[in-house]
């Protein structure tokens, strides 16, 4: 096939690239950067636009008609912006992203959308003031594509916004699906870490997902901050099993992916993010750490401290994957500890330069400058 990936040089999309040109695909890719997907830009079979969607001169409609297939994973994915840029994330996620699901409804292309678990929002059990019996029991937290109620929290906690502009995309293409000749498969990720995960900026450039803030603080010898307490639960992921389904997604056989939404995520791997923190500074400690370096000490920060004002967060979620499971075969098959350590390894070991390229980049200043603009 040839298909048209857009965000193909960030974390997902960079190791999505190389396992879909691995498979014989011809790629056309698009990203402001290139830096994570350096090792095969030369590839014979990859061509890379570098540009930002969001300006209007961009020749959406000419490459969505040119590919057999077109995957969109560009978005803000990174809650500090969500706190501190919520129109900017609005605008990149649902309506740019809006644009490039008309051009694929207007030339019946198939289209793979990135969404996010956010969507699902709280459990259950943060609305009910103690009123449950049994809070603990894991059903209250696991959510199911078509039939889990979404629950967000109030228009002042802007943080929500994220989760809304996808939702509100996902709807968006279930009603174009219901009125047009229009395809499409919906991913829900939950918490994939891996190599190419996020980078640290500094303090003024937002702050990245809880694994590479965790890393970022063991490198360099600083706090490991838990936001309110460190009480909110993840299911971690491995990007390996997350490609495996994601690609099988892409193959869609019989079929099976048209108009389907799913959660891809790894449940037996839950762990709150104290414990994400005290698991990643026994294996750094075990494995990486210069022995007469003392480890960075675990605190606890409000959230506002943390973020400014405007956050909340998701007590807990574990993907129902029965989905995947059924029609597509897949199971994941990576425990939280292998996990970890290579994901670590990653950053230990080839991290910074990877970092020093995209502060070269300027990647945040850019977004600060173009919200600024508008
Ligand atoms: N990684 C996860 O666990 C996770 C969880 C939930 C949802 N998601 C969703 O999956 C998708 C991919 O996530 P990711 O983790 O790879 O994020 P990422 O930030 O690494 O990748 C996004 C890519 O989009 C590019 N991009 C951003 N703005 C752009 C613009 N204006 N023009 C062109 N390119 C632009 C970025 O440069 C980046 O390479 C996103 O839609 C995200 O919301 C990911």
């Amino acid at each position: 096939m040839k298909i048209l990936c857009l965000g193909a040089a960030g974390f997902i999309g960079s190791h999505l690239t190389k396992r879909m040109l691995d498979e014989g695909h011809t790629i056309v890719a698009v990203d402001i950067y290139d830096d994570k997907i350096t090792e095969f830009k030369d590839h014979e079979r990859l061509t890379f636009i570098q540009q930002d969607i969001r300006r209007p001169d961009w020749d959406l409609e000419r490459l969505v008609q040119d590919s057999d297939l077109v995957i969109d994973l560009i978005a803000y994915a990174n809650p500090g912006l969500y706190i501190k840029l919520p129109m900017e994330v609005f605008r990149l996620n649902f309506t740019e992203n809006l644009k490039i699901a008309d051009a694929c409804v207007k030339y019946k292309r198939r289209l793979i959308q990135f969404s996010t678990c956010e969507v699902y929002g709280r459990t259950l059990v943060t609305c009910a003031n103690g009123g449950l019996k049994d809070p603990e029991n894991p059903s209250y937290a696991t959510f199911s594509e078509d039939t889990s109620e979404f629950i967000l929290g109030p228009v002042e906690k802007h943080r929500w916004i994220y989760a809304c502009a996808k939702q509100l995309l996902e709807r968006v293409l279930h009603a174009q699906g219901l009125e047009k000749e229009f395809n499409y498969t919906i991913i829900r990720p939950f918490n994939f870490i891996g190599p190419k995960i996020d980078y640290l900026l500094d303090e003024t450039d937002g702050i990245p997902r809880v694994f590479s803030f965790f890393m970022d603080a063991l490198i360099n010898g600083t706090q490991m901050k838990l936001v309110d307490g460190g009480q909110q639960r993840r299911c971690y992921t491995y990007i390996d099993d997350a490609i495996e389904c994601i690609y099988r997604v892409v193959e869609n056989p019989n079929g099976a992916c048209d108009k389907q939404i799913f959660n891809i995520g790894s449940p037996d791997n839950e762990v709150s993010i104290r414990q994400l923190a005290e698991k990643m500074r026994d294996i750094y400690a075990e494995k990486f750490a210069d022995p007469s370096v003392p480890l960075p000490e675990i605190v606890e920060v409000s959230a506002d401290e943390f973020y400014g004002k405007g956050y909340e967060d998701s007590d807990r979620r574990i993907p129902d994957i029965r989905k995947a499971q059924k029609l597509l075969g897949w199971q994941p098959k990576w425990g939280l500890r292998d996990m970890l350590i290579d994901s670590m390894k990653y950053y230990v070991t080839e991290y910074m330069e990877v970092k020093k390229k995209r502060i070269d980049g300027e990647f945040m200043h850019d977004i600060v400058r173009h919200a600024n603009a508008a």
